[in-house]
């Protein structure tokens, strides 16, 4: 099974930048499943009912989640739907609709998608990602192709995670830090990793926010805008996952494109 999968698409810029690119990849590699981690499609925070049929319509089939998805009110009554494909992350306490991890079929086969949210500096209440992870696995049991989107900040915890899950997991792919690390590999049991796929946004930009504001919040510490740049150069960044018939990856591929928008 070949797996694509987008980091954290942000704002209008990204998804103009996933219409552009996704035909032109669903030729070039023939993916049998496409996800996009969906923390930051509506105007930088969560996804909403329109943007998710959007995306949808150019070929994401699956949608993980993040620190923000559950402060749109909109995404709740996607999240409550059991038959859209839109997860939240396992993880995050409270009392929230949906489900953070879920079973899709993808021709024949099954994959199993897991997301969590990392503990260290994210201002959520979250509890263990490890042992989040052990209990959705239990829950799963017999299912071989799984990839885990760990929507964290810290390459530490990323790292840790990765390692935790190798053997029992075909990938763990980091989201959150919006910017792509060079660290992708197999790791000695059969998962792929990575610290951070990277996301798809305004590439002059700082994280995704325009960079003038940000600038100047350092400057002065007062609050600003989130302001996304809708027009310029976009980078969509992406990874391709080769999983074997055991559900152990073969190989993981960096993705990253600047497009025009
Ligand atoms: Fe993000
Ligand atoms: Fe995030």
């Amino acid at each position: 099974m070949r797996i694509l999968f987008f980091g954290d698409v942000d704002g209008k810029i990204a998804r103009r930048a996933i219409q552009k690119i996704l035909p032109e990849w669903k030729k070039e590699f023939s993916p049998q499943v496409v996800i996009a981690n969906a923390d930051n499609v509506t105007h930088g925070r969560s996804i909403n009912k329109n943007h998710f049929d959007l995306l949808r319509e150019v070929g994401v089939d699956i949608f993980t989640a993040g620190d923000h998805t559950l402060e749109r009110e909109e995404a709740l009554s996607l999240l409550a739907d059991d038959e859209i494909p839109v997860l939240r992350p396992v993880n995050i306490e409270g009392d929230y609709p949906g489900r953070g991890a879920d079973v899709f079929v993808v021709g024949k086969e099954e994959l199993l998608v897991i997301c969590l949210l990392g503990q260290v500096f994210i201002d959520k209440k979250v509890s263990s990602p490890f042992i989040a992870l052990d209990d959705v696995l239990q829950k799963f049991s017999g299912i071989k192709n799984i990839i885990v989107d760990f929507h964290a900040e810290a390459t530490s915890e990323k790292a840790a995670l990765g390692w935790y899950a190798d053997g029992r997991v075909s990938a763990v792919l980091g989201t959150h830090t919006h910017v792509q690390t060079a660290d992708e590999r197999l790791l000695h049991k059969g998962t792929a990793f990575i610290s951070d796929v990277g996301f798809c946004g305004a590439y002059n930009s700082v994280i995704g926010v325009d960079k003038d504001e940000v600038i100047n919040y350092f400057l002065t510490k007062k609050k600003f805008k989130m302001n996304i740049p809708e027009k310029g150069e976009a980078v969509i960044n992406a990874v391709l996952v080769d999983i074997d018939k055991d559900g152990r990856a073969e190989k993981i591929v960096r993705l990253r494109k600047i497009v025009l928008i």
